[in-house]
């Protein structure tokens, strides 16, 4: 089959290249990407195409994995391109953001599956899963046959998917998100040290490990967390469970998200400055 990726990140291009893996053709548009995209692409052994009306007259499926802030773009992008196949978006959307693009697609004739994407851009089975839901998703499992990406269909309908991804995330990069908040808090009020010093006597090895995190999720992937944080703060609202912890998270990635236009990965000090400055 002649699938498509919107677009190869780190995560995208791990799912193409398990498709790759699969036997089947992948195709990326080259417009607009940047060289570290064209290298991933080139790397998963992806075709390159130049424009979306070029992807569409080439696929019979798209599978978009982007920043979660441009999955609606995406999906209006491939609508108004004029594709008529099947449209997997798996992305960290909330259920509310699935639907929304559910009702994008399917009034131009395409098939919408529902994905979400739980663990790190794989290079060994068992690591990594792929969330589906929707009526096509047992098809869709079938393109990501030979891993190492792992695929689980679950009941549910669309939305089903993203929200296990949504409460997952909850946990992982909210949690960081909060102990940025801490640390910034402790920071400026002169007692990180002593904090430190307890989580140290109590938990060992817990500061190390967490001051590496927060440092590196604001250098690397905080630009892309605050739009998460947003979808899973949407998906606690329509839960009707109180979502102040996550718009709070995404400000805090929104503070420190341009980090990644710097030179390096900055100090925690300097991660730490940020994220208590006055906006
Ligand atoms: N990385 C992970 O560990 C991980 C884990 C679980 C789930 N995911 C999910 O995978 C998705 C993408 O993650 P990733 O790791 O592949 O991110 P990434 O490495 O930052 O790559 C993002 C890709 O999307 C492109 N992009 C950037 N801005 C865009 C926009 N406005 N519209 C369309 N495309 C845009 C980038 O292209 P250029 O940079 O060339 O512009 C790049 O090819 C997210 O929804 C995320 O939640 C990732």
């Amino acid at each position: 089959m002649k699938v498509g990726i919107l677009n190869p990140g780190m995560m995208g291009s791990a799912v193409a290249k398990t498709m790759v893996n699969s036997g089947h053709d992948v195709y990326w548009i080259s417009a607009g990407r940047s060289d570290a995209t064209r290298q991933r692409a080139e790397t998963a052994g992806l075709h390159e195409l130049t424009s979306g009306a070029e992807m569409v007259n080439t696929v019979e499926a798209i599978v978009s994995v982007c920043p979660p802030h441009a999955a609606v773009d995406v999906a209006e992008m491939v609508v108004e391109a004029g594709f008529k196949g099947t449209y997997l978006d798996a992305n960290a959307i909330a259920p509310r953001t699935a639907h929304q693009i559910k009702d994008v697609v399917t009034p131009a004739g395409i098939d919408f599956i529902d994905g979400g994407i739980i663990g790190m851009p794989p290079t060994e089975p068992n690591t990594t899963f792929l969330y589906l839901s929707g009526q096509s998703a047992p098809a869709a499992a079938d393109w990501f046959s030979a891993g190492p990406l792992e695929t689980k269909v679950i009941e549910g309908g669309i939305g089903a998917a993203s929200a296990t991804k949504m409460c997952f995330a909850a946990n992982s990069k909210g949690y960081n998100a909060l102990l940025t908040a801490l640390m910034g808090v402790a920071h400026e009020l002169g007692v990180l040290e002593h904090v430190e010093e307890m989580w140290e006597h109590y938990y060992s090895g817990f500061p190390a490990q967490k001051k590496r995190a927060v440092k590196s999720v604001a250098y690397n992937k905080a630009w892309r967390f605050a739009g998460e944080m947003d979808e899973i703060a949407n998906t606690w609202e329509d839960a009707g469970v109180p979502n102040g912890f996550y718009t709070a998270a995404a400000e805090v990635y929104g503070r420190i998200g341009h980090l990644r236009e710097s030179e390096g990965e900055q100090t925690l000090e300097e991660v730490l400055n940020e994220v208590k400055k006055n906006q």
